[in-house]
């Protein structure tokens, strides 16, 4: 792929494994890409400025305050970049990042970008089990960026264990990847809804189902990564840096759907909707009886995707459905009967895939009668499959 055009940014670290980081420069100059280096005073340690500057063919940068032009430095190479790879990145430069401290150019770079930014950490491997560390990298993730997490083997310090920089082969080809999918997506509005439905009975009870929310989270963060401007609607609590409702029931559900929906281009119902709702909540805390059973009513709550679909105008609407039996057979009744323009269809009957999962399978049905299987893997990759699937139709 050549990366004519792309503004790559490459932040390093004080560590040994900085060294690597210059046969990563020379890669994506032959891949034509235009690279920048912003150091932290302490990377300069282990490899030199005219190394970095050389590889490069362009200045680098490590004093905050030596300012050129009008804008400032950190905002004018923050503005450059297409994206932002910190590598190696020490424990210290990730501690400071997740709690925006920005006490030199790369972490006042890191604070003001908004773009797509990969991690790729290095260090020794009690540092790398170190809770505040794994809470740091936890909130990085949670802010949109990619952690490339480091290898087992020999580290420098003399032991053996998790802390060794990632391969540079694999750096570069998420470097690839993150740069082709960046802008699938952009200038588009998407809508997710996550999670299952809570209905309730009385102030301490309710009806749910076990969606984790997570496959739904999986495709907001793929849209996000694609350029999207992304609203979640979700009854799960996350930490995101795109817009979430928080909702419990169908209708607070819906409620926020038909809200949003309108200028939105894309929507994808990956939520676990309850069919049926209490009839009659209570005020107050229903009180044990002496009668051996209880009796509460149901009463259904509104298909929220057939709504949608009947008052859409431009928008893309994507269901999902969970099946235990005859998936081929109910996901294509479904797409037609709710009138969405495609079905994700999984199979919740495996242990190994689906609800709670951290992996899924997929079928995905569009209404001109296309059909695409996705192969088991991460949610984290089916979501971008579907996404893209979709955008291609
Ligand atoms: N859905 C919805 N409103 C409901 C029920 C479901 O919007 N009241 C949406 C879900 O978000 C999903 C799709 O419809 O995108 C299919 O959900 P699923 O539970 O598989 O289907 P149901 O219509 O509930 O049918 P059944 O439970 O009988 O399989």
């Amino acid at each position: 792929m050549t990366l004519s055009n792309k503004h790559i940014l490459i932040g390093i670290t004080g560590g040994i494994a900085a060294y690597k980081i210059c046969e990563l420069i020379r890669k994506f100059k032959k891949s034509n890409a235009d690279v920048k280096i912003v150091c932290t005073p302490n990377s300069l340690n282990f490899v030199t400025k005219l190394t970095l500057q050389n590889l490069s063919q362009n200045e680098v940068f490590v004093q905050e305050f030596d300012v050129k032009n009008w804008k400032p430095e950190h905002i004018s190479i923050a503005d450059w970049a297409d994206i932002f790879l910190i590598a190696p990145a020490s424990a210290n430069t990730i501690s400071k990042i997740a709690n925006g401290i920005s006490d030199n150019l790369l972490t006042s770079i890191a604070c003001a970008f908004s773009k797509k930014m990969i991690i790729a950490p290095a260090m020794n491997f009690n540092m790398w089990n170190n809770e505040a560390i794994q809470k740091n990298l936890n909130r990085l993730r949670c802010r949109g960026a990619e952690i490339l997490e480091p290898e087992s083997g020999f580290l420098a310090c003399g032991y053996t264990g998790k802390g060794r920089l990632c391969g540079v082969n694999k750096i570069f080809d998420s470097v690839i990847e993150a740069l082709k999918y960046s802008s699938v997506l952009q200038g588009q509005k998407v809508i997710v809804t996550a999670g299952g439905t809570i209905e309730e009975i009385d102030p301490v009870r309710y009806i749910s189902n076990y969606s984790s929310g997570k496959m739904g989270l999986a495709i907001a963060n793929s849209a996000y990564n694609m350029g999207a401007e992304v609203v979640l609607i979700t009854t799960k609590d996350c930490d995101v840096p795109y817009k979430t409702i928080k909702v419990k029931s169908a209708l607070d559900m819906q409620k926020v759907l038909n809200e949003e929906f309108n200028n939105a281009n894309l929507v994808v119902m990956a939520a676990a909707v309850a069919d049926y709702r209490v009839k009659n909540y209570s005020e107050q805390k229903i009180k044990k009886s002496n009668e051996e059973t209880l009796t509460i009513e149901l009463v259904k709550n509104p298909d929220i995707l057939t709504e949608l679909c009947k008052h859409k105008v431009n928008q893309i609407v994507v269901g999902f459905c969970a099946e235990s039996e005859n998936l081929f057979e109910n996901a294509k009744i479904k797409l037609e009967k709710k009138g969405c323009d495609f079905l994700v269809a999984n199979d919740i009957s495996r242990q190994d895939i689906g609800f709670n999962s951290d992996e899924n399978e997929v079928i995905i049905f569009s209404k001109e009668g296309n059909v695409q299987k996705f192969d088991k893997a991460p949610k984290k990759i089916i979501a971008r499959e579907i996404l893209e699937w979709i955008n291609t139709k």
